[in-house]
C-alpha cells in the first residue's frame, strides 16, 4: 500500500472482530513504531501486547470504577457528571480487542531544561518544554504503529480515555516507574465501517510566508 494511501485508510476503529493477530504482524507493527524519529533518539517508548482476556477485562473494570468514582465528585456538577459517565463506552471498548498496545513512556531531561535553567528560566517555560519532547517523540511512534497496522488492514485506535485508571492499569500490568501509560491501542480486523472523516480544510490549517 502506498504511504498516502495507508494515511487516508487509517481510520479509528473501535469494534474487532475475534481473530488473534499472529506474532509476526505484531513484529511489523511494532518495528513501525521503532522507526519514529524521538528527541536525542531516545526511544523512550515502551510497548506490551496484551492479548490475555482475565487481564483485559481487569484493565476495564479499573477504568469502569475509576469513572464511577471521579462521577461521584461532589465538586461536579449534573452536566459534568453526565459528561464523565458518558466517557465509559469511549473509554472501555478496548476489552474487547483481540489485543491491546498498552504504549508506556519515561521522561527524557532535555537540553531546553539545561538551557533554561542556565538563563534563570522561569520554572513555567521548563514545565512547558521538558515533558513535551517525550510525548511529541512517543506519539509519532505511536502514529507509526497506526499506520503500518491500517498498512496491514488491521483497524486500531487511539485511546487516552482509560489513561482516567492509570495508577489502577499500571498496578495491573505490572509496570514501575519511571514508566507511565501514554496509550492503549486496541487493534483487530475492522468490524465496523469507521465514521466519515471530518477535517479542517487545509487552508484553515496552512499558511505561507513567502
Ligand atoms: C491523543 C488521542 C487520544 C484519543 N483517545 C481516544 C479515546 O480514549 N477513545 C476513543 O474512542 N478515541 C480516542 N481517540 C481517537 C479520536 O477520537 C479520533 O482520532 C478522532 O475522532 C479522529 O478520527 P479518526 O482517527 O478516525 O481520523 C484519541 C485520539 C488521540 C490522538
Amino acid at each position: 500500500m502506498e504511504l498516502m494511501e495507508a494515511i487516508r485508510k487509517r481510520r479509528s476503529i473501535r469494534k474487532f472482530k475475534e481473530d488473534k493477530i499472529p506474532k509476526e504482524d505484531i513484529y511489523e507493527i511494532i518495528e513501525a513504531a521503532t522507526l519514529a524519529p524521538s528527541a536525542h533518539n531516545r526511544q523512550m517508548w515502551h510497548f506490551i501486547a496484551v492479548s490475555n482476556e482475565a487481564i483485559l477485562k481487569k484493565m476495564g473494570e479499573a477504568v469502569v470504577n475509576e469513572i464511577e468514582e471521579v462521577s461521584s465528585w461532589p465538586e461536579l456538577d449534573e452536566g459534568m457528571r453526565i459528561k464523565v459517565r458518558g466517557m465509559k463506552a469511549y473509554s472501555t471498548f478496548f476489552v474487547k480487542a483481540p489485543l491491546v498496545f498498552v504504549v508506556l513512556i519515561k521522561p527524557y531531561h532535555s537540553m531546553v531544561d539545561e538551557l533554561s535553567k542556565l538563563k534563570g528560566g522561569s520554572k513555567g517555560e521548563i514545565e512547558f518544554w521538558h515533558p513535551r519532547l517525550e510525548i511529541q517523540s512517543v506519539a509519532a511512534a505511536v502514529e507509526n504503529l497506526l499506520l503500518a497496522a491500517a498498512d496491514k488492514g488491521y483497524g486500531a485506535c487511539w485511546m487516552g480515555g482509560p489513561l482516567i485508571a492509570a495508577s489502577a492499569l499500571k498496578e495491573i500490568l505490572k509496570i514501575e516507574d519511571p514508566w507511565q501509560l501514554m496509550a492503549l491501542v486496541p487493534l483487530g480486523i475492522p468490524d465496523q465501517e469507521a465514521r466519515p472523516k471530518v477535517t479542517k480544510k487545509i487552508e484553515e490549517v496552512l499558511e505561507f510566508r513567502e
